[in-house]
């Protein structure tokens, strides 16, 4: 199917092509239609004191080819410029074959900590040895997942000193398969957790998972040829950027903002806990002990540029809002993931397209331009432009170089004499 160009259509000439392009119901199509599509019954059942919902914009980037799959990637943000990034990146790497993704077992981590033991030294050392007891025990609780395929996989542990004495922390691994795992997780944790407080002699105070999910990894590259991207010079720019977010963490923290850019926006869409998603990949980003870049850069031997990305990739699509909002399987669909490992490897590829965008961009005719123009149309409404004003105004905003409200306000002023 032929999006080149997509960003020119209608809203509605958009929706239907999006809708073509993932063989949507009519009934889906029209959710997309409606300004408000979550029910204030489903909203009130998601969360507590609901007054209302809040609407966002609903886009998606073209032009990704995941491991030779075309896709439309939902992004629900609201900021400019992004989806117009990611769809930019995407398409100055189609000619080299896309994103190649890959992921690694759905295994989280489970965590519970044993506190006030009698003897700590050797309620580690009884643990230790009866290893294997504490996992049978862990199992008995994890037939809800067991009958997907997957279950409680091993067990780490290690006592740790604190202010609150010492602390017999485990680590249990559990494969959850297509869940997120959260609720899984929690379950198995809590329910196994006095039979081992009566193993440790201790009392299991934290029984919950954890979010820094190092077991489960999605990881995304792609090639930009330096041809395509205008020579070697660009293709410079682009690492000395990368290299300052390796040394700098000032700069590491927005350059990785710009790939949560990408990866939140995707997260929502298809109604993942963004928060864990976040809360992992920055938590990823400073395991051992240096804030860096979830993403590298290298040229290869013919001077092309070659993105790489991994991530933490907590993802589910069975359970939680996928389930409940009406709206998030529809981005399931646009993306053509069957599977959470599919939707992982998404993230990867979108939160390394849109971090290759702003790159490409800083080094070169710098964030504001790009980004600015397609600011412009929010300066224009601020400034009181309404209707068929809005265009008019972002375009005389663009021409004149100068885009802030007070200039918008001043060619408002103009058109209305
Ligand atoms: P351009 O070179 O003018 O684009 O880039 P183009 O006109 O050559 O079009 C190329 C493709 O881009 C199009 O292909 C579209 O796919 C897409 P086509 O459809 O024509 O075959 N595209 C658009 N898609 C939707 N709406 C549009 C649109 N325009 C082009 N209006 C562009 C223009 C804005 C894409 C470029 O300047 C860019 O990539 N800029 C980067 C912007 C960015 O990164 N924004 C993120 C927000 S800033 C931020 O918060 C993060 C940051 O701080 C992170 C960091 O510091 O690392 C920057």
């Amino acid at each position: 199917m032929e999006f080149s160009g997509f960003y020119k259509l209608s809203v509605d000439e958009r929706r239907k092509l999006a809708a073509e392009f993932a063989q949507l119901s009519q009934e889906e199509g029209k959710l997309l239609e409606t300004p408000c599509s979550l029910p204030l019954g489903v909203a009130d059942r998601m969360i507590e004191n609901v007054i209302g919902s809040y609407p966002l914009p609903y886009g998606v980037a073209t032009n990704f080819v995941i491991n030779g799959t075309e896709v439309l990637v939902p992004m629900v943000i609201e900021e400019p410029s992004v989806v117009a990034a990611a769809s930019n990146a995407a398409k100055l790497c189609k000619s080299t074959g896309g994103f190649i993704a890959s992921s690694t077992a759905p295994i989280m981590i489970g965590q519970m900590a044993l506190f006030r033991l009698e003897d700590a030294q050797s309620a580690f050392e009884k643990l230790q040895k009866g290893k294997e007891q504490v996992i049978g025990i862990a199992k008995k609780y994890a037939g809800s997942i067991e009958q997907y395929g997957g279950g409680v996989r091993g067990l780490d542990m290690e006592l740790l000193d604190s202010q609150a004495g010492k602390i017999l922390l485990l680590k249990f691994y559990i494969d959850v398969r297509d869940a997120m795992g959260a609720n899984t997780i929690n379950t198995i944790m809590e329910l196994s957790s006095p039979e081992i407080e009566q193993m440790a002699g201790g009392k299991a105070r934290v029984k919950i998972l954890s979010n820094l999910a190092i077991k489960r990894i999605a990881r995304a590259s792609a090639k930009w040829s330096a041809a395509e991207l205008g020579g070697s010079d660009v293709v410079d720019r682009i690492l000395e950027g990368y290299e300052l977010a390796v040394v700098d963490p000032f700069r590491c923290a927005t350059h990785n903002k710009g790939i949560m850019n990408g990866i939140d926006a995707l997260a929502i869409a298809t109604g993942q806990d963004w928060r864990a998603i976040e809360a992992g990949c920055h938590a990823y980003a400073a395991w051992g002990g240096k804030y860096r870049p979830l993403t590298r850069y290298y040229k290869d031997k013919n001077g092309d540029l070659i993105g790489e990305i991994e991530i933490p990739a907590q993802v589910g699509i069975v359970g939680g809002a996928i389930k409940t909002h009406p709206v998030a399987a529809i981005g399931l669909k646009l993306l053509k993931a069957q599977n959470a490992a599919q939707l992982g490897e998404a993230l990867a590829a979108v939160g390394l397209a849109q971090n290759f965008a702003a790159l490409r961009a800083i080094t070169t005719e710098g964030i504001q331009k790009g980004h600015m123009r397609l600011h412009a149309k929010n300066i224009a409404v601020n400034a009181g432009a309404q209707g068929e004003q809005i265009e008019t105004v972002a375009k005389a905003l663009v021409d004149c170089g100068t885009i802030n409200v007070s200039k918008a306000k001043e060619i408002l002023e103009g058109m209305n004499k």
